[in-house]
C-alpha cells in the first residue's frame, strides 16, 4: 500500500447521501473528495460501450475496457475519464445503474479500483465514500463514518434529487423496492468497520449531517 495521507472514511448503503456529504466535508476541511463508486460505475460504463450480454462478461473484459479509464482532479476532488471525456450521466444511468453491482462483485476489478483510491490517498488527504472503505481500502483511516437512513426516506431523497418536486407515494414505495434491491445486491461488498461512528441521517438535515461530520473529522485530523 502507498503511504498514506490523511483519510476520512464515509461508508453506507445506496441512497444515503454519501457521496454529496463527502464532497461538502472536503471542501469544508481542504481535503480531496474521492467517490469509489464512481470508478465501479465508470468500469461498468466503459464494458457496456465495449457491448454483449452483461451476464456473459468476464472479469478479464471489465479490466480491459477499463483501461481507459483516468481519474481527473476537480476543484475539490476527483472524477472519472473514459478516453479523456467526461461521463458522469451516462455513469448514473439506469443501465449501468442495473450492472455495476455485477461489475463491483469482480475481486480483481475492487483491486483496481482499491489501488487508484489508495494512490489518491498517498498524494493528498481525502475523503472517500463507498461501500469498504473503512474495512478494506482504508482500515487505518483517521476517522470513519457509516451513514445511515431509512429506506423510505432514501427513497424520497432519491426522486427529490432526480425531479425536483415532492414524490408521490407509490414512487416512493417503487424506489424503495429498487433501493432494497441494490442493498441487497450490494452487501457482500459493503461492511460497517467496527470503529465507524454510526449517524442515522433520517431526520437530519443535509447541512446537520455534513457539520456533525466536519466537526469529527477536525478532532480526528487535528
Ligand atoms: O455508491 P454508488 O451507487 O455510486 O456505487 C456504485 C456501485 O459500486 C454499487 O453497486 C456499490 C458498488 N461499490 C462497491 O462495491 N464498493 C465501493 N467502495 C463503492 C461502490
Amino acid at each position: 500500500m502507498p503511504n498514506q495521507k490523511m483519510a476520512i472514511a464515509i461508508d453506507g448503503p445506496a441512497a444515503s447521501g454519501k457521496s454529496s456529504t463527502a464532497k461538502a466535508v472536503a471542501k469544508t476541511l481542504g481535503f480531496h473528495h474521492v467517490d469509489s463508486g464512481s470508478l465501479y460505475r465508470a468500469a461498468t460504463t466503459a464494458r457496456a460501450r465495449a457491448g454483449g450480454e452483461p451476464s456473459t462478461w468476464t472479469e478479464q473484459s471489465v479490466l480491459d475496457a477499463a483501461a481507459i479509464v483516468s481519474l481527473a482532479p476537480t476543484e475539490f476532488g476527483f472524477k472519472p475519464l473514459l478516453d479523456g471525456h467526461e461521463v458522469e450521466s451516462e455513469m448514473r444511468s439506469e443501465a449501468v445503474t442495473g450492472n455495476v453491482s455485477l461489475v463491483a462483485k469482480m475481486p480483481r476489478v475492487r483491486d483496481w479500483v482499491n489501488s487508484i483510491v489508495r494512490q489518491a490517498g498517498s498524494e493528498y488527504d481525502v475523503v472517500v465514500d463507498g461501500r469498504d472503505i473503512g474495512t478494506v481500502v482504508f482500515p487505518n483511516a483517521s476517522l470513519k463514518v457509516f451513514l445511515t437512513a431509512d429506506p423510505a426516506e432514501r427513497a424520497r431523497r432519491r426522486l427529490l434529487e432526480r425531479s425536483g418536486g415532492e414524490p408521490s407515494a407509490a414512487d416512493i414505495d417503487e424506489e424503495t423496492k429498487k433501493i432494497l434491491l441494490r442493498d441487497e445486491m450490494d452487501a457482500k461488498q459493503s461492511g460497517q468497520a467496527p470503529d465507524a461512528i454510526l449517524i442515522d441521517t433520517t431526520s437530519l438535515a443535509q447541512v446537520e449531517q455534513i457539520e456533525k461530520i466536519v466537526e469529527l473529522g477536525r478532532e480526528a485530523t487535528g
